[in-house]
């Protein structure tokens, strides 16, 4: 007789495991959770504000990967906080320059003299502020805004893919002994979210030179966050609910 086996499959599962197991599997999946709604509030913040509104909607999405490419700096800037600093003919002058390309001989021609005029006495002075003092200067405001670069898309996405990985390999392996779900059910929920991950990083990439592919991205971002919600919150209640109900 293996007196040992029945203890063992025991062991194996959530509501029955020792004190020190899921004193360890909590306080990862404490600092696990808070991390994902800290990522999500990050999110909000960064991605959340690019069209001007407050939450994160498929504009967002376009704006910081594909970029908003009806504009220039330059020209939101002189429709903007900018727009009380030049006559508007000059400002037309400027903004027509730019969408046309930014060419240096309409520098030569009297948009480097607009400049001299209107702009230098704080672009050029106040520190912090790019100085438009000559054409190379002004060269970068002037370029149609493409979004995220594919440099720092490539950096942005191994570092998700890989340190996302773990998070959801942990997460996947402590629901891995949850029971009460048949085996299909469990391992498409412990599946979800690398699937999802792969769609929201590919999503980065086609929305960088596609936009309507945006809404994948918030696909991804959504279907990844509700399938760690579900396991992190079903283990835990068979770690620490399902053991009091049992004993009763
Ligand atoms: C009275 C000072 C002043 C003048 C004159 C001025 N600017 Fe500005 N400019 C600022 C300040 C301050 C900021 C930063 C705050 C902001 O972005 O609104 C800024 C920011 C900008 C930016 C964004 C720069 C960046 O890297 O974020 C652009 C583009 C710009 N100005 C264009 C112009 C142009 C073109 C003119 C001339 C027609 C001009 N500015 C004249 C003070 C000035």
């Amino acid at each position: 007789m293996d007196t040992h086996a029945p203890t063992q499959a025991l062991i194996s599962e959530l509501p029955s495991l020792p004190l020190s197991t899921r004193a360890l599997f909590t306080g990862y999946i404490l600092v696990v959770g808070i991390g994902l709604l800290m990522a999500g509030a990050q999110v909000q913040l960064t991605h959340g504000m690019a069209d001007g509104e407050l939450g994160i909607s498929v504009d967002d999405i376009v704006y910081s990967y594909y970029g908003n490419r009806s504009s220039s700096q330059l020209e939101a800037k002189l429709n903007g906080s900018m727009q009380d600093k030049a006559p508007t003919a000059v400002k037309r002058e400027i903004i027509m320059w730019a969408q046309q390309g930014a060419a240096r001989s309409g520098w030569d021609q009297g948009i480097g003299a607009h400049f001299q005029q209107y702009c230098a006495s704080c672009h050029g002075v106040i520190p912090g502020l790019p100085a438009f003092d000559s054409y190379q200067a002004v060269l970068p405001a002037a370029e149609i805004d493409t979004g995220t670069t594919v440099d720092s898309l490539a950096r942005v996405s191994h570092i998700h893919l890989f340190g996302i990985a773990f998070i959801f390999f942990f997460v996947g392996y402590i629901f891995n002994l949850a029971v009460g779900f048949c085996s299909v059910t469990k391992s498409l929920l412990i599946f979800t979210p690398f699937a999802f991950l792969l769609l929201d990083v590919l999503s980065w990439w086609l929305t960088k030179w596609f936009p309507g592919f945006a809404w994948l991205t918030l696909i991804g971002g959504v279907g990844y966050s509700l399938a760690s919600a579900v396991m992190l919150l079903s283990s835990l209640y068979q770690m620490w609910v399902m053991p009091l109900k049992r004993s009763h």
